[in-house]
């Protein structure tokens, strides 16, 4: 049987680490032949720890034939030790009343000093996903302050967007979801992500010739995956957390194991792709084999897409810049 791997998840008693963690000590991210040890990361305050171990207690509970060991942290400096996957969930929420420049330096902190704690400790292969929000943001801050890593297995989450995008076309089109292939998401983890079916097939056909309405794309389609987190927010009463953790089960499972050729959504770093400045962490569709992504390259970009990649590219731009000084 194989050897375990070590797989480390921050905020791990928060709402998305109860829907997240049950997934992955089953076996459903890294495959049902791969054993784990889960390195949980949480506030070194008593209520955190508390919760964590009511929640490792329940993992205990499920007897999961692949779990194959758990340890609770509170310093992401023994949390990180020689883990191969890192999902940093943990981020400080934006309070009331608190400013964006306040809520990019609160995150700006937690990331830069768990980008150095990776960088000191864990595997020198280990693959990062960010999902703490701003994701893309804070997934730049921690590749930054680890610069004995490879960037690239640096990323922030983008693939709830590209899932909420696939369930909007499937509704619209009439056809199931598995069967749409090659939507790709530009850009930031917000609402100024540009979902793009334009290269979208389904069951062949082009998506795009298929819904042929430019209003529905410019008018509902885009402004209902952008505004969904908030959507969801007012219908429930909290964030999104069961699809937030599906799409980072999605995400790693797929840079682990592979798509296939098939087309996933993935917050990069850019060598340059698309004319995005080098560094930024981007959303672009990408295909994944043998535990590396490629971005898909040469995709044409009309004049509308460069319009919507430009927008987002700036939002980008700008929370780089508010933490430039703080790196
Ligand atoms: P939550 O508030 O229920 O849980 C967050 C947990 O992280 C808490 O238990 C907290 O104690 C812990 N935490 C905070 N700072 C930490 C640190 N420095 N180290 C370790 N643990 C820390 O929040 P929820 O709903 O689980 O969401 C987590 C994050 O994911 C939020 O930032 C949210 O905005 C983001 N998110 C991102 C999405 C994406 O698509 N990229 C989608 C949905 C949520």
């Amino acid at each position: 049987s194989k050897k375990p791997v070590r797989v480390a998840v921050t905020g791990a008693a928060g709402q998305i680490g109860y829907a997240l963690l049950f997934r992955i000590a089953s076996g459903e991210m890294l495959g049902k032949d791969q054993p784990v040890i889960l390195q949980l990361l949480e506030l070194p305050v008593e209520k955190a720890q508390e919760a964590l171990r009511g929640v490792m207690m329940e993992l205990e509970d499920c007897a999961f034939p692949l779990l194959a060991g758990m340890e609770a942290h509170s310093d992401p400096m023994t949390a990180f030790k020689d883990t191969d996957y890192a999902l940093l969930v943990g981020a400080r929420p934006r309070g009331p009343g608190m400013e964006r420049a306040d809520l990019l330096a609160a995150n700006a902190q937690i990331f830069t000093a768990q980008g150095k704690a990776l960088n000191a400790v864990a595997s020198r292969d280990v693959r990062v996903l960010v999902v703490g929000n701003p994701a893309n943001t804070n997934a730049y801050i921690a590749m930054k302050s680890a610069p004995d890593l490879k960037p690239g297995n640096f990323t922030a989450m983008l693939r709830l967007d590209h899932n909420r995008a696939a369930s909007q076309i499937a509704a619209k089109t009439g056809k199931p979801v598995s069967a749409i292939k090659k939507l790709a998401v530009w850009g930031n983890h917000s609402p100024t992500m540009y979902a793009d079916y334009r290269f979208a097939t389904i069951e062949g056909a082009s998506v795009k010739d298929t819904i042929n309405d430019q209003v529905w794309n410019q008018d509902v389609f885009l402004p209902t995956v952008g505004k969904r987190g908030a959507a969801i927010i007012a219908a429930r009463g909290v964030s999104s957390a069961a699809s937030a953790a599906n799409a980072a089960i999605d995400h790693m499972r797929d840079w682990a194991l592979g798509t296939h050729g098939e087309w996933v959504t993935m917050g990069v770093p850019s060598k340059g792709e698309y004319g995005i400045p080098k560094d930024v962490m981007f959303g672009f569709p990408v295909t994944c084999e043998g535990g590396e992504y490629k971005i898909v390259e040469g995709l044409p970009i009309d004049e509308f897409s460069q319009a919507c990649i430009d927008k987002t590219l700036a939002e980008l731009l700008g929370e780089r810049d508010g933490v430039t000084h703080l790196l």
